[in-house]
């Protein structure tokens, strides 16, 4: 009979070890780090907005077709994220930062905690729900307005603004996604939270890392299609198995 509890005292301290031996540490996050902050999941319960999942919202079609929509989609979203606060999980981060000599942040959250938090070399892959860009001119402001005036225009050339989010069919940010495949392969230590590792590229920064002999954890409450590439796969909270691990 295994002694779970010895077993995982166990896992908690290896990974601990890793975390303070390691010189060079990369930490992929997904919606599931904010969910304990009370923002919900794109694929779990709670997702929807007037029956619309983000695949029907978050796309450069819908936006072209009914920007107004689109705006009160955003606008939902605004309203819900601003009142809201990191949980443990990222202040976690934000110590593990603090103790490691190289610390890259990837998210693919688009609500802007890790900042709030006080990460600092944050890497937002898939843009910031607080940040505005210019249909036109290009240009990218940020905006903490609650909610925005719909359809709203900018300021420099009076073009239509829209979110500095990444919609489904658009390019990543290249310099961004550049970076972050390039933390991913250089790293001796990864850890991935919170994400179901479906959505590309985010979900090989993974393999990345193991491909390239780093050591690779995955936090989450479920098992992912992450979980038969990484070294370790905690079944829990982030923020319950990121204090514990601090703790150790
Ligand atoms: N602690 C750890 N993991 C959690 C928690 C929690 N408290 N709650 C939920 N999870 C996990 C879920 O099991 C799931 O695997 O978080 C994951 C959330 O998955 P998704 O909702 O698919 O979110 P994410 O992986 O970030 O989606 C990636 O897809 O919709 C696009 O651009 C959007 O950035 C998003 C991308």
């Amino acid at each position: 009979m295994i002694d779970v509890s010895r077993f995982y005292f166990i896992l908690m301290d290896e990974i601990k070890s890793k975390l303070n031996t390691s010189q060079s540490i990369v930490v992929l996050t997904g919606a599931g780090i904010s969910a304990e902050s009370g923002i919900p999941t794109f694929r779990g319960q709670g997702g929807l907005w007037r029956n619309f999942r983000p695949e029907q919202l978050a796309t450069p079609e819908a936006f072209e077709a009914n920007p107004q929509l689109v705006w009160e989609w955003y606008n939902w979203r605004r309203e819900l994220l601003a009142p809201i606060s990191p949980n443990p999980a990222h202040y976690a981060l934000v110590e593990i930062e603090r103790q490691t000599p190289q610390f890259t942040l990837i998210t693919q959250n688009v609500d802007g905690l890790h900042g709030k938090a006080g990460s600092r070399n944050v890497i937002e892959i898939h843009g910031n729900i607080w940040k505005v860009k210019c249909t036109q001119c290009g240009s990218i402001t940020d905006n903490f307005d609650v909610p925005m005036q719909i359809l709203p225009a900018c300021q420099i050339c009076d073009g239509l603004l829209r979110p500095n989010v990444v919609w489904f069919g658009e390019m990543l940010p290249q310099e961004e996604l550049y970076t972050s495949q390039r933390a991913a392969a250089e790293c001796e230590f990864m850890l991935i939270i919170g994400t179901s590792g479906i959505v590309q590229p985010a979900a090989s920064f993974g393999l990345i890392a193991k491909q390239s002999g780093a050591y690779v954890v995955e936090i989450n409450i479920e098992r992912t299609p992450l979980s038969e590439v990484v070294d370790r796969t905690c079944i829990g909270k982030a923020s319950e198995i990121l204090t514990r691990i601090m703790s150790q």
